[in-house]
């Protein structure tokens, strides 16, 4: 118990970072009126690979009916849950280990007039304080690889789904035995990273009572991702708002031992939905 609340602590004071409201609204300020907040912020709330274009494609694959609820595990700033809220007409529960997160995600949920669909707090994914059968889906984006007992999260995850209830989750997984250097985006060493294999999911989620629909590895968009963001900071330099400020000054490190990570087949964003029978 003591050893994973020290671990927990370690991974939020990971996340947490000085300056990061500030960074956020000032970049929001550079870029005003050249779009709407909503997508805007996409560029920055949305800590996790191909950004609001892989949320879009896992919105595609849940297929929300307007009016669901849904809860997401390690919300982050809150992107995902504003985005599909704003988008799929859904209410969202977010819930997320680094309470700065959580304090500017609510700041920006009040900003664009969405905290009567969104409400995100500090909370862990391994003790989710909500009633058994309380949502129509969850989704989990980028969390797992700070999380030892996936088989137990996924538990609380699927008590907390409704019968028939969808379960999405992109997580960077382990696809090869290479090495991966520290720091990378979600960790800055390897005692609180627990990267794990696509087969490792399936097993954790086939225990839980999860059955899985699909799986999808987005190793390719990822990897053009970067590249085309690699020259765009050589031709122009970060842009106003962008995952630089939630890395922090170490971003240009983490990025590219993930990067290289990605080149060398270890490792690969890939999605899963699953659902409860
Ligand atoms: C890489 S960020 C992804 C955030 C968000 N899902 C997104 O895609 O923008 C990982 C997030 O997981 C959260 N996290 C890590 N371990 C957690 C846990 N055990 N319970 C809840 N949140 C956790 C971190 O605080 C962080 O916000």
């Amino acid at each position: 118990m003591e050893r994973s609340k020290d671990r927990n602590s370690e991974i939020s004071a990971h996340y947490t970072l000085d300056g990061l409201a500030e960074a956020i609204r000032t970049g929001l300020e550079k870029l005003d009126g050249a779009g709407a907040a909503l997508d805007l912020l996409g560029a920055v709330d949305e800590f996790h690979m191909g950004g609001r274009r892989a949320t879009e494609a896992l919105a595609a694959a849940l297929s929300l009916p307007e009016g669901a609820k849904v809860l997401d595990i390690g919300c982050g700033l809150g992107g995902t849950a504003r985005f599909l809220a704003a988008t799929a007409g859904v209410d969202v529960e977010g819930v997320d280990l680094t309470p700065a997160y959580v304090e500017i995600g609510q700041a920006l949920t009040r900003q664009l007039g969405l905290d009567d669909r969104v409400r995100l707090s500090v909370g862990q994914a391994q003790a989710l304080p909500f009633r058994p059968e309380s949502f129509d889906a969850a989704t989990m984006l980028h969390v797992g690889m700070n999380i030892p007992d996936k088989a137990a999260v996924f538990a609380g995850i699927a008590r907390m789904l409704k019968p028939g209830g969808r379960f999405a989750i992109y997580d960077v997984m382990r696809i090869g035995t290479g090495e991966v250097a520290f720091p990378v985006p979600w960790s800055s060493r390897p005692q609180t990273s627990f990267l794990a294999t696509p087969e490792a999911y399936r097993s954790a989620l086939a225990e839980a009572g999860l059955r899985l629909v699909s799986t999808e590895d987005r190793r390719e968009m990822a990897l053009a991702m970067f590249r085309t963001m690699k020259q765009r900071m050589q031709d122009m330099g970060p842009p106003p708002l962008g995952l630089h400020l939630v890395m922090g000054k170490d971003a240009p490190v983490k990025l590219s031992n993930m990067i290289a990570a990605l080149e060398a087949g270890t490792v690969a964003p890939v999605q899963m939905i699953a659902a409860k029978e």
